[in-house]
């Protein structure tokens, strides 16, 4: 069967092989091309990976390719608003890993050239996919929380020797901070549940003393507090220099009940307040690629193109409201904690 998207993806490191399995089991795409700095070769790249797929030698040459409709860029992120940006020049349409890019000129560099070029943009923000907080969010929206006025979504995750990111993380470059480098799923994830109108953060940020984490050129541990306008508060600590198990931390407090990772209570459903009741749902416990929902959030993308409309929950402009308030909350950190509000 033909497909209609053709994708030619940026980068050939760890989370691009997680992403062409996803783009390929999608109903109307297939990853047709991929550029990388290393040279590939096209027959060994189709045979692994399944249809046919041209390595390119320069990025020029795939980004003016005709039967290349969608760029993905899985680069280092101090390399993401230079190729989003060529992408969309190029008339492509964009998938782009987190983080968009580790300064607000540069998302916003990125934001501004997919819209001037009619482009759609999907940001990797895959979280929001998942059935851990697809089913959340359906608990919320069937209100058997109620009003929230407290939430925290936090992110621990040891990011040691161990873990193939730490080879270009520790560099404040690429890695930005602990926000910007992995804190960001659990932050958006707070933004997704309790909205993102966010009237102001504070923020401050340390790094642990084991030596394991000295190499980090940033601090590596971050709490930052949210007030949002409609006068709830939120919390998001990110946590990449801890020495424990993957735990993506949920805690919710509404106005008829509360919920804690997959446990909740409500009030509207008369069970016993003093345990909590259980939620079946497929839990956010690694950090590895090949276990995150790329191929549903991949699948209404391709599904939100074919209609000529962003896509829901990870577009560019919604997936901007989370670096806005990530950048704020860093500018905080870097003031020892002054508020910083938001426009
Ligand atoms: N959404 C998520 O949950 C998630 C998870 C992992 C990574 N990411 C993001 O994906 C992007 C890439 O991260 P990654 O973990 O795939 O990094 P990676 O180090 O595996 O790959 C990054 C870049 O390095 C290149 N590269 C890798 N090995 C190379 C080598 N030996 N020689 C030359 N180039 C080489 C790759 O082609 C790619 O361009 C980053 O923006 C990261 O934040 C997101």
């Amino acid at each position: 069967m033909t497909k209609k998207y053709n994708v030619g993806i940026i980068g050939y490191g760890w989370a691009a092989t997680a992403h062409i399995a996803a783009i390929n089991a999608t109903t109307q795409g297939r990853v047709a091309g991929v550029w990388s700095s290393r040279p590939l070769d096209s027959s060994e790249l189709s045979a692994k990976h399944g249809g046919t797929i041209k390595a390119y030698r320069e990025l020029d040459a795939m980004l003016a390719d005709p039967d290349i409709h969608v760029v993905d860029v899985t680069s280092y992120p101090s390399q993401h608003r230079d190729q989003a940006v060529a992408a969309a020049k190029a008339k492509k349409h964009v998938i782009l890993e987190k983080p968009m890019a580790n300064t607000p000129d540069e998302v916003r560099d990125i934001v501004a050239a997919a819209e001037a070029n009619g482009v759609k943009g999907c940001v990797c923000f895959e979280c929001r996919y998942s059935n851990q907080f697809q089913v959340t969010k359906a608990l919320l929206d069937e209100g058997l929380l109620g009003k929230l006025h407290y939430g925290e979504v936090d992110y621990y995750h040891g990011i040691g020797p161990w873990y193939g990111q730490y080879r270009w993380n520790t560099g404040k470059k690429d890695g930005g901070s602990a926000l910007l480098t992995a804190g960001c799923h659990a932050l958006d994830a707070l933004l997704m549940l309790m909205g993102n109108d966010v009237a102001s953060v504070t923020s401050l940020s340390t790094k642990s003393a084991s030596d394991i984490f000295q190499p980090y050129e940033y601090d590596t541990s971050s709490v930052t507090i949210l007030h949002f306008k409609n006068g709830a508060i939120g919390k998001t600590a990110a946590i990449v220099d801890c020495l424990q198990p993957y735990y993506f931390h949920t805690h919710l407090v509404g106005s008829e009940g509360s919920l804690l990772d997959n446990k909740f209570h409500s009030m509207k459903l008369k069970a016993d307040k003093g345990h909590w009741s259980e939620l079946s749902m497929k839990m956010l416990d690694s950090g590895d690629v090949s276990d995150h929902p790329y191929q549903a959030q991949f699948q209404a993308f391709f599904d939100a193109l074919d209609r000529g409309e962003d896509m829901p929950l990870t577009s560019f402009k919604e997936a901007k409201k989370t670096f806005d308030v990530i950048f704020a909350a860093d500018t905080s950190a870097a003031h020892g904690g002054t508020p910083v509000r938001l426009g």
